[in-house]
């Protein structure tokens, strides 16, 4: 295994390689992406230039001005095994020089035999079947597909503060932000009701939440349940034990299918290979992606047998496919994610992960509790004072040489993902620096606990 290092800061980031390159990135590509960089700062006033990676290694990334980092974020947590070299990586080169296409649904290739013989075998219930994609998206896709053609309903049951890509299906179903949807409004189609996503802190919350699925659930045109479990992008929010076999029992009685987007939390990050198997709940169907591959782009939707068998009764045609769904090198890439994260990873995911929820949850700054840090496995939020703090810490933790995200409804919380291989030594070097940072924008922007 490759070995981490601690953060080595030679340039103030952004450097000036890092600025050029960003600049003329800016001249070609979407300008929304510099349209974000402007209202984070305007919300912040901290500084939001990009820095440019040049490579990675292990949880370790270096920038193109020399510096190296301690990645807190593995790619959006799709880096389970850490940067390159990893064994899925390695893998999918191999396999590259050899076939790097067959012919999808028409002729494929012995690694899609195998690739998605190990994935049924993840459905917590035999006889599962598998369709393959690319992206998350792809497999919350071909989910709200299922469902319809399951169920004969179109209408969904979605969540506030939820993320499940962009493309339309999805993008009808993200409850993270209404502006996501609201230029495309006209174009969704698909008859969404969002209820709240309920916190395992909030007494009332699972209540509210389930009387909003409930009320929705009475126009018996609903198809699919959709939800992740736990909130990813919406702040690594984790719900009551009890939330996920309530919608299980609330999905069977409207005749709907529970589908879970395990897009973040599946391969090992919440701690196990799926996240549904900490509540013992089986879902109709499952939705892979991020993880999966280790780098390489591949995704799944995996369904009960039952269930995934409405795709064989319609019309003798392949009508949910892609060139590139199932290519040798992915399935191959795939195939030894799958094989990693069984041999440990998510056993590994879970200890490191409560040592270090513990650890920050211990901090005490003149008494008072800093942030309220929550998570499962390797999936941990930290939630600040305000975006504006979020934002502010982010941007300082970059120039200490860690790189986090900000996410959640209000854009208040840190959310990391490191790989599931970090070493303990760089999330427990982390937390002094979290330390500093948030004293430091605190003592600059001084609110109502000023005491500490
Ligand atoms: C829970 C969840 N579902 C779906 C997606 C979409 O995945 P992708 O960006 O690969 O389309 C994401 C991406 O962050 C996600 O977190």
């Amino acid at each position: 295994m490759v070995s981490d290092e601690l953060p080595e800061i030679k340039i103030p980031p952004p450097g000036p390689r890092s600025c050029e390159l960003s600049a003329r990135l800016l001249a070609v590509e979407s300008l929304a992406f510099e349209a974000r960089r402007g209202a984070r700062a305007a919300t912040s006033g901290a500084e939001q230039s990009p820095i440019v990676y040049a490579s990675g290694r292990g949880s370790n990334v270096f920038d193109v001005d020399g510096n190296r980092y301690v990645d807190l974020t593995a790619g959006f947590g799709a880096l389970v095994l850490g940067h390159a070299p990893n064994a899925a990586t390695e893998a999918a080169r191999a396999v590259m020089s050899d076939l790097p296409l067959a012919l999808g649904d028409v002729y494929a290739s012995e690694l899609k035999a195998r690739a998605c013989e190990a994935l049924a075998s993840l459905f917590p219930e035999r006889g599962a079947r598998v369709m393959l994609g690319l992206s998350g998206a792809d497999a919350v896709t071909c989910a709200l597909k299922t469902a319809v053609l399951a169920t004969g309903k179109t209408e969904v049951v979605a969540f506030d503060g939820a993320y499940h890509g962009l493309s339309y299906g999805p993008l009808a179903a993200c409850g993270l932000a209404p502006g996501f949807r609201e230029p495309f409004a006209a174009q969704l189609g698909i008859e969404v009701t969002f209820a709240p996503y309920p916190s395992r802190t909030d007494s009332h919350a699972l209540e509210a939440s389930l009387a909003a699925v409930r009320a929705a659930l009475k126009s018996g045109e609903v198809g699919a349940i959709l939800v992740e479990p736990m909130l990813g992008r919406g702040g690594c929010v984790v719900p009551p034990a009890s939330f996920l076999p309530a919608l299980r029992s609330l999905a069977d009685g409207a005749g709907a299918l529970l589908v879970l987007d395990e897009v973040w939390t599946g391969m090992g990050r919440s701690g196990a290979m799926l996240a549904c198997e900490l509540s013992g709940v089986i879902p109709d169907v499952v939705c892979i992606a991020k993880g999966l591959g280790g780098g390489v782009p591949i995704s799944a939707c995996i369904g009960r047998g039952e269930v995934m068998e409405a795709w064989g009764r319609h019309g003798g045609s392949a009508i949910h496919t892609g060139t590139h769904f199932g290519s040798p090198p992915a399935c191959a890439a795939a195939l030894e994610t799958i094989a990693a994260v069984r041999g440990g990873l998510a056993a590994r995911a879970a200890r490191v992960g409560d040592a270090f929820v513990e650890k920050l949850q211990e901090v005490r700054l003149g008494g008072v509790a800093p942030w309220s840090a929550r998570g499962c496995g390797l999936m941990v939020g930290i939630e600040l004072e305000s975006a504006a703090e979020a934002l502010g810490v982010s941007r300082s933790l970059l120039a200490r040489g860690f790189i986090v995200l900000t996410g959640g409804k209000k854009g208040d919380t840190l959310t990391l993902s490191p790989p599931l291989t970090i070493a303990e030594e760089l999330l427990t070097a982390f937390i002094p620096e979290l330390v500093s940072a948030v004293a430091e924008h605190r003592r600059s922007a001084p609110g109502p606990r000023e005491s500490w």
